[in-house]
């Protein structure tokens, strides 16, 4: 039995691991806490609000003492924390809300553990998920990023999450607080709010709006299928080794144009356009300040370790998660019209 604190579950990555352990565990306990920021929407976890074993609390992680109170109410004893200002682009024009809530609101976190577990057991755990940009950028060969990598972030978002992730060790080699974090890379699938360039770019082709492409669009990332990461979080979580890190990947390198090649084959498809008719859409733009430009996960010891390695072919998961948000347009629209932000402002804060 864990009573366990999913911080950030009405976010993209987090509604998914909220989902995967109401549905899977159901001696456990799970509350999601999140404060609903623009990136939170209570609409993700429809299918599993009225659970037993779930509970919903509106609550800012850089508030330390409504921290320290959920942690004595509700008997916390894990804690998975996701919460997070998540995008780059954001992180350029506002640096300080990403210093606010990933390095202050992990640390209120951290210290709430610390002084209401007291006694650290077997049952506790604090997992701190994490991203690859920590490692920084990889030029055009074939490295990647391991666990052992340097630290070496390039904009404010990757900086914050590397400063939170020292934190999360300071707090294993200093107070014995037992830790386990992951760095994964990027994330795709259901649910990811349309600033990403997944769902943005499926959007925009849906409405024959143009698609900003960044630079040359020369830039790599490493796409990994959000269930897959999920997937990978049960097992670290109930598996992984106290005060490790786990890198999380699909092997799965793509060049942002010839990505976004495939999302247009795919989405004119499916709506019953002529394939690669909305390439005429594509646009390129200014670079983005301080663009990384290779990101390339080495998952091997998680696989060697704990047997974990990526269920889906990217083809296939790029097909369904189009699919998924051309049968899902009512979700897109309500949240780029921000219509759902206009309920959860009403909602009680804890
Ligand atoms: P997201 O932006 O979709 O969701 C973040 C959630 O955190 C939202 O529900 C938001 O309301 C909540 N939140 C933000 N500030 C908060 C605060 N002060 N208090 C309480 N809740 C708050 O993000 P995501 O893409 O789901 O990412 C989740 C985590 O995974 C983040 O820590 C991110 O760094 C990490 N990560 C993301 C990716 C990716 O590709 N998306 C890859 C690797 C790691
Ligand atoms: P993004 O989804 O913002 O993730 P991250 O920056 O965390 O990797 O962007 C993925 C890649 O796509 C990145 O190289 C930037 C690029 N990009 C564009 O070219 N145009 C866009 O409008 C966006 C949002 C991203």
């Amino acid at each position: 039995m864990h009573h366990i604190l999913i911080t950030g579950g009405a976010g993209f990555i987090g509604s998914h691991v909220v989902r995967l352990f109401v549905n899977k565990y159901s001696e456990y306990q799970i509350i999601n806490l999140d404060s609903l920021t623009y990136a939170g929407n209570l609409t993700n976890l429809k299918d599993i609000e009225g659970k037993s074993n779930y509970k919903f609390v509106k609550a800012d992680i850089c508030d330390f003492d409504v921290m320290q109170r959920i942690f004595t109410d509700f008997q916390i004893d894990s804690v998975i924390h996701l919460a997070a200002e998540s995008h780059v682009d954001r992180s350029i024009k506002d640096p300080l809300a990403f210093a606010r809530t990933n390095v202050m609101g992990t640390l209120n976190l951290l210290d709430a553990a610390r002084q209401t577990w007291k006694d650290f057991d077997k049952q506790h755990l604090f997992y701190h998920i994490s991203t690859d940009e920590v490692y920084g950028s990889l030029e055009f060969d074939d490295t990647l990023f391991t666990e052992e990598t340097k630290y070496d972030p390039h904009s404010p978002y990757s900086a914050s999450k590397a400063s939170s992730d020292h934190f999360v060790r300071a707090y294993y080699d200093t107070y014995g607080l037992p830790v386990v974090i992951s760095n994964c890379s990027n994330n795709y699938g259901s649910f990811q709010f349309p600033e990403k360039l997944i769902p943005l770019f499926i959007n925009n082709i849906r409405h024959n709006k143009l698609l900003p492409v960044y630079g040359k669009g020369e830039n790599v990332r490493d796409w990994l299928f959000v269930e897959d990461h999920v997937r990978a979080i049960d097992l670290i979580f109930h598996k992984g080794k106290t005060g490790d890190t786990y890198n999380i990947g699909g092997f799965n390198e793509w060049k942002n144009i010839d990505l976004i090649r495939v999302m247009i084959k795919t989405v004119d498809r499916l709506l019953g356009r002529k394939e690669g008719e909305s390439e005429k859409l594509i646009t390129y733009v200014t670079d983005r300040a301080g663009h990384d430009l290779r990101y390339a996960i080495d998952s091997s010891k998680l696989k060697n370790e704990l047997g974990w390695q990526p269920s889906l072919q990217f083809e296939e998961g790029i097909e369904k998660t189009v699919h998924w948000y051309l049968e899902n347009q009512d979700w897109l629209d309500n949240v780029t019209s921000g219509d759902y932000l206009k309920y959860y402002k009403e909602m009680y804060n804890y």
